[in-house]
């Protein structure tokens, strides 16, 4: 199978992923936190060692900040729900996903929300955002790598003009944590969430909420946290405020693998490798007769998402064609962003998605160019 869906989720993993997986069931098998026994305090161990490896990863100071959640939705919903109240105004943008968009429909009409727009290729320009800021702006949240086409936003401006206002920035890093070099404190992030299995190589049913802010988000989930066992209200501190529950013991080992393993590829790497392939993929749809790509048509200013759309030939018959021909998996249609496709053009039938992860290799685009060359 040639795989080139790792937007959604990578696949496949690393081994050292799936062998901790393997292990942690086997001798990490107690419940981190609750008990005082040998094996409790192995797997509490090993929970606290992903978190440093989480907090080293994104330059957080404090490995306490990082709350594991079950994907990214869950990291967008504790932090938008935790920050915004009645009466708050919040901005996002037509890029987002729908893990952003929802949560903050959602808490209309008592929160008001503003959509920064894009142009035609999904470029976001911040020196827009001013104009959308009000007295009760409390939170801008975004995505960092449009999941559609893979133009990336230029966080560190949006971030510097929402510190100056002293507004609460929430970056999601869905489609760019483990692809872009990101420090949460150097560029001024309060917020962010991201998924465990997709660039960070970890499995699925993992997600990070990482905080680097005082704000004390409330929890949008009570329950056992192991601590302050005698008190009937939540934890205050962090992890616990936010971490109700018997945590993805199996998941979390999985993930301290996955960023291992891209600290020893290193991003730079990671990143050279997906623009090379970007960069001939893009020459070879540029060159098949009917074949429109979508967003940045070269590799400045984005990552590995290809999106294109065919002049006569429907999104959703071209990957089934993919699959059922040459075993290549893509995605089709829309992909959870319907803003960004009306921005993008492509709101009526959306795109064929081509995303690469680590694995892919030029002899697969070449077949997939190939594939498509010869579509009927
Ligand atoms: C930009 C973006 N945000 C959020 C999400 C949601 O991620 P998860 O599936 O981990 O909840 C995705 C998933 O594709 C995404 O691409």
């Amino acid at each position: 199978m040639i795989y080139l869906d790792n937007a959604a989720t990578t696949w496949p993993k690393p081994n050292q992923v799936t062998e901790a997986v393997a292990k942690s069931m086997k001798y990490y098998g107690a419940n981190p936190g609750r008990s005082g026994h040998k094996m409790a305090i192995r797997t509490s161990e090993k929970v606290y060692e992903c978190r440093e490896l989480v907090a080293d990863f994104f330059g957080l100071s404090n490995p306490a900040n990082v709350v594991f959640t079950q994907n990214s939705t869950m990291a967008l919903n504790f932090a938008i729900h935790g920050i915004l109240k009645a009466g708050d105004h919040a901005i996002c943008t037509v890029m987002d996903h729908n893990s952003v968009l929802r949560p903050l429909f959602a808490k209309s009409p008592d929160v008001d929300v503003s959509y920064l727009g894009a142009d035609s290729e999904g470029v976001i320009d911040p020196s827009e955002l001013e104009a959308l800021i009000r007295p009760n702006t409390r939170l801008v949240a975004m995505t960092h790598v449009s999941n559609v086409c893979g133009t990336v936003t230029p966080v560190e401006d949006i971030a510097k003009v929402c510190r100056q206002h002293g507004i609460l920035f929430l970056l999601d890093a869905s489609q760019s944590a483990g692809i872009i070099d990101i420090d949460m404190q150097q560029m001024k992030i309060d917020l962010l969430a991201a998924p465990g299995h997709k660039a960070l190589y970890g499995p699925m049913g993992t997600g990070l909420l990482c905080i680097n802010t005082d704000f004390e988000l409330a929890p949008i989930m009570q329950g056992g946290t192991g601590s302050y066992s005698k008190e009937l209200t939540q934890p205050l501190e962090l992890p616990d405020r936010l971490e109700s529950g018997t945590l993805n013991l199996p998941g979390i080992c999985g993930l301290a693998e996955g960023i291992r393993y891209i600290n020893r590829i290193g991003i730079a790497n990671i990143r050279e490798h997906e623009a090379k392939l970007t960069a001939y993929l893009l020459d070879g749809l540029s060159r098949i007769k009917d074949i429109n790509i979508i967003g940045k048509k070269n590799t400045l200013g984005r990552t590995g998402v290809v999106s294109f759309t065919h002049n006569s030939k429907d999104c959703v018959d071209i990957s089934s064609y993919l699959s059922s021909n040459f075993s290549i998996a893509t995605r089709s249609m829309y992909h959870c962003a319907y803003k960004a496709h009306e921005a993008l053009g492509t709101s009526d039938g959306g795109t064929v998605r081509v995303s690469l992860g680590v694995f892919n290799t030029l002899s697969e685009i070449k077949i997939l160019l190939y594939a498509l060359k010869n579509m009927m």
